[in-house]
């Protein structure tokens, strides 16, 4: 099995997914620090995948620090401040933070070994999260259908299996006869170099289309449904997930195509009433000026990078989630599934 991200004696060890699917190079980061430009700079990605990795580096951050008590604040500080839209980042260092104001008074030996134990316990569960979740979205999966994905929120967005690929994936463990088309994603290319890269490594049926062929094929008649993942859910349905998200779900509604969103719970925010308050990433310029290295705009153009956009909730048939499948009205039906 493919692994994202594993705790060892050395370090967090992390799969560089900066270099997919040319190479396949792991990266150690033997401080929290690491952990922390690791997330940044998008080593590792994908909303469940960086809460993993954040409460490793929380862990990490624990087992080096001199002196915890004074130290605690800045290591958690330092990891917040990486990226702002996946929720599940903010909920692992709450998480961490939880654990650590119950030890106190504990002799410090024992709150690193909890605060370890913590971290490869959320990598854990993570894994078993997506599988559940799996189990339950395979069900609305149509049979004999291509289903259609936008980024990538397979095993590389998670500590495995992932959550709309692992719908996918569980779909074809049931037997059913899918294929999938995978949306480039400009401009970081997640679904071009990680999703068919992941697929290809399944063996499940991968085709590779541009952002912009999207809409042809859901008028083709050939998608059956539309599978994505979310970096925050608000309460009242509406989804932060990669840009580019918010124009599929519009032609999968024009075209009676179900929209589906696959997430773990851990990405709802019921704080948020609504999506327009979810802070959304600016990433560099560079990115959209340049194609991994070549630069494709003319010198000194000006270029807009939000790495998230928001679907507003009219546009999702359904939220598949580990504890079920969530569906209109989002207010409730979600407010349900988050006390379950
Ligand atoms: O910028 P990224 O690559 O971290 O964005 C990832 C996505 O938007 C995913 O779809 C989302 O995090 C869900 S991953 C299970």
């Amino acid at each position: 099995m493919l692994e994202t991200i594993q705790w060892t004696d050395d370090g967090v060890v992390m799969i560089d997914q900066t270099r997919l699917p040319r190479e396949e190079a792991y990266v150690t980061c033997r401080d929290y620090r690491e952990v922390a430009e690791a997330i940044r700079s998008m080593v590792i990605r994908g909303a469940p995948a960086i809460g993993v990795a954040a409460a490793m580096g929380v862990a990490l951050g624990a087992l080096r620090a001199d002196h915890l008590d004074a130290e605690f604040e800045t290591i958690c500080d330092t990891l917040a401040q990486t990226r702002p839209t996946a929720v599940n980042l903010f909920w692992a260092i709450e998480r961490m933070k939880r654990l650590y104001q119950s030890l106190r008074g504990c002799p410090v030996e024992e709150i690193r070994k909890r605060l370890v134990a913590e971290a490869i316990e959320i990598r854990r569960e993570d894994i078993a999260i997506n599988q559940a979740l799996g189990r339950h979205g395979a069900e609305l999966v149509p049979d004999g259908k291509t289903v259609l994905t936008h980024c990538n929120a397979g095993a590389l967005a998670t500590a495995g299996y992932g959550t709309a690929l692992g719908v996918i994936r569980a779909a074809v463990a049931a037997g059913k006869k899918i294929d999938v088309f995978a949306d480039e994603t400009r401009p970081f290319l997640q679904g071009a170099r990680l999703t068919v890269w992941e697929l290809m490594h399944d063996g499940i049926p991968a085709t590779l289309i541009t952002d912009n062929m999207a809409g042809h094929f859901l008028k083709s008649g050939r998608i059956g449904c539309v599978i994505v993942g979310a970096d925050r859910i608000a309460a009242n349905g509406d989804v932060a997930n990669k840009i580019g998200t918010y124009p599929v779900a519009v032609l999968a509604h024009e075209n009676g195509v179900p929209f589906y969103v696959a997430a773990p719970v851990s990405t709802l925010d019921l704080s948020l009433e609504s999506g327009d308050q979810i802070p959304i990433e600016q990433r560099p310029a560079r990115e959209v000026t340049h194609f991994f290295g070549v630069q494709v705009a003319p010198d000194g153009a000006a270029a807009a990078n939000p790495a998230f956009d928001v679907t507003p909730n009219r546009y999702v048939t359904a939220i598949i989630t580990e504890r079920g499948v969530a569906r209109p009205p989002f207010t409730e039906s979600l407010r349900r599934i988050h006390a379950a």
